[in-house]
C-alpha cells in the first residue's frame, strides 16, 4: 500500500470527535461574541489572487504561502489570513456600506510554517474587523471584544501585550529610512533579532543618536501604563510623529482602564508584528502556559486604500482557535463541550425496527441525541455497548409497544422502568437530572 494512503500531509491534521467538538465550541463562542458586539459574518473564498494576499502580508508570511497556478493560468494562493480578503470586500462590494462596518469571519487558513507545538500548516482563526474609524475607541472596542470572548470561553490568566508601530515607524521615517527598509527592520524586531535590526539601521545610515534611542525603546516595557508611557514620551521627545503615536497609545490604554478592563496589559515599546499593513496600535494575547500568541491584531489605516477603496481606516484582530484549544486543555478546562443527553434506541427484534425509527425521530425532534441500534446485535450485546459508553437506552419490545409503552433503562444508575410513550420525554428528563 503506498504510504500516502495512511497518513495526512505534513502539517495537516485530522480532528477526531473530541478535538472537533472543542474547535466548534470555540467557534460558537466567537460567533456569539460577534453578535453581542454587532459584528456581522462574511464568508470569503479560501483561494484568492496571489497579489492580493501577498500585498502587505510581510516577507516571512509571503515565503510561506501556498501559491499555485490554477488550470486557467491564474496565479492564486490559499489564504494565509482573512484581513486582505475582508479589506478587498470593503474596497469593492461593501464600498458604499455605512461606517462603522463591523465584520466577523471564521475558517481555516494556510501557511507553510514549520510544524511544531501550536504551529500548523492548516489552522483556524476567528477574525473581527472594524472599518471606518480612526478613533481610539475603535481600538479599545477590539481589545475589549477579545477580552469578552476569552472570558466566555473560560480561559484564565491570559494577558495582552500592546504596542504601537507608529512609534518606531515615526522615528524611522524622520531618519529618512525608506518603507521597504523599515519593513525589513520591523520583521527583524518581530523575530526578536535585535542585532540584525540594529545592523539594518546602520546600513540605512541612521544617526548614532537614533540607534541609541532604538536600544532604549527595545528595553522599555511594563504593566503600569503611566510609567511606560512617561518613559516612551521622554525617549521619543525629538520625533513629532512618534510622540503622536505614544499619545494615541495612551488614549487607548486610558479608555481600556476607564472602561473597566481588568486583564493584565504589558505595554512594550519595541513590540513589532510581522504583517506589514499595520499603521497604529498592535496587540497580542498570551497565557502563562504557552510562549506563542493565542491571537493578534492591530490598526491598519491604509490597506483598503491600497485595494482601491479610498481612505477607510480599520482595526482588527484574529484569534487562533487551535492555540486557544491547546490553552484550554493545558488549563484543565472541561472536555465535554455541548454534549446533550444521548440515547440508544434498541428494537428487541427486527420487526420492531420501524417503531424504533419512529421513537428515535420523536426523541430527536424534542432535542435529544438519539442513535438507533444499526449493528443487528442482540439486545444483550447492544445494552452492554450502551453500558460501556454510559448512555441511556430505550428498548422497543412488541409486548410493551402493543400497550403503547417502551422500556427506559439508565445504564449508569442501573435503573429500568416501563413507561408510557406519552411520558417518555418527561421520564428521560427526570432520570437525567
Ligand atoms: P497573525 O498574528 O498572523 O495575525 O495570526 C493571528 C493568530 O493566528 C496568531 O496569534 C495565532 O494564534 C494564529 N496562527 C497564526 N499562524 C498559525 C499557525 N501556523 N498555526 C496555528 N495558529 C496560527 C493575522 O493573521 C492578522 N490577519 C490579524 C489581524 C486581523 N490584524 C488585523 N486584523
Amino acid at each position: 500500500m503506498p504510504p500516502v494512503f495512511n497518513q495526512t500531509v505534513r502539517g495537516m491534521r485530522d480532528f477526531l470527535p473530541q478535538d472537533a467538538k472543542r474547535l466548534r465550541f470555540i467557534e460558537q463562542i466567537a460567533r456569539e461574541t460577534a453578535e453581542l458586539y454587532g459584528y456581522e459574518e462574511v464568508i470569503t473564498p479560501a483561494i484568492e489572487y496571489y497579489e492580493l494576499l501577498a500585498a502587505k502580508i510581510g516577507e516571512e508570511n509571503r515565503k510561506r504561502m501556498y501559491v499555485f497556478e490554477d488550470l486557467g493560468g491564474r496565479k492564486v494562493a490559499l489564504r494565509p489570513e482573512f484581513t486582505a480578503s475582508i479589506a478587498r470586500l470593503v474596497a469593492t462590494k461593501l464600498q458604499s456600506a455605512p461606517k462603522p462596518l463591523r465584520l466577523f469571519s471564521v475558517g481555516s487558513l494556510y501557511r507553510y510554517d514549520e510544524p511544531q507545538f501550536g504551529r500548523y500548516r492548516e489552522f483556524w482563526q476567528a477574525n473581527f474587523e472594524l472599518f471606518g474609524s480612526t478613533m481610539p475607541e475603535a481600538d479599545a472596542e477590539i481589545i475589549s471584544l477579545i477580552d469578552s470572548f476569552l472570558r466566555k470561553i473560560g480561559l484564565r490568566n491570559y494577558c495582552f501585550k500592546i504596542g504601537h508601530v507608529g512609534v518606531l515607524r515615526g522615528i524611522f521615517s524622520q531618519e529618512g529610512i525608506d518603507e521597504e527598509k523599515q519593513n525589513r527592520i520591523m520583521q527583524m524586531l518581530d523575530k526578536k533579532e535585535w542585532e540584525e535590526a540594529i545592523r539594518l539601521m546602520k546600513e540605512a545610515k541612521s544617526s548614532l543618536a537614533c540607534l541609541d534611542l532604538l536600544k532604549k525603546l527595545l528595553g522599555t516595557s511594563g504593566s503600569d501604563p503611566a510609567s511606560v508611557i512617561k518613559e516612551m514620551r521622554e525617549i521619543v521627545d525629538d520625533y513629532p510623529s512618534a510622540i503622536e503615536a505614544v499619545e494615541n497609545l495612551n488614549e487607548i490604554l486610558d479608555l481600556l482602564k476607564s472602561g473597566g478592563l481588568k486583564t493584565e496589559i504589558l505595554i512594550d515599546a519595541g513590540f513589532a508584528r510581522g504583517l506589514e499593513y499595520y499603521t497604529g496600535s498592535i496587540f497580542e494575547v498570551y497565557v502563562p502556559e504557552m510562549d506563542i500568541a493565542l491571537g493578534g491584531g492591530g490598526r491598519y489605516d491604509r490597506l483598503v486604500e491600497l485595494f482601491g477603496g479610498g481612505k477607510v481606516p480599520a482595526v482588527g484582530v484574529a484569534m487562533g482557535m487551535d492555540r486557544i484549544s491547546i490553552a484550554l486543555e493545558k488549563q484543565g478546562a472541561p472536555t465535554s463541550w455541548g454534549v446533550s443527553e444521548r440515547l440508544l434506541v434498541i428494537p428487541v427484534e427486527r420487526s420492531m425496527l420501524g417503531e424504533a425509527f419512529k421513537v428515535a425521530s420523536m426523541l430527536r425532534e424534542n432535542g435529544f441525541s438519539a442513535e438507533i441500534e444499526t449493528m443487528g446485535r442482540s439486545v444483550t450485546r447492544a445494552l452492554s455497548d450502551a453500558d460501556r459508553r454510559g448512555i441511556t437506552t430505550v428498548i422497543i419490545g412488541p409486548k410493551e409497544m402493543k400497550e403503547g409503552k417502551v422500556v427506559l433503562r439508565h445504564m449508569i444508575k442501573r435503573k429500568q422502568m416501563t413507561v408510557e410513550l406519552d411520558e417518555l420525554l418527561e421520564k428521560i428528563k427526570e432520570q437525567t437530572c
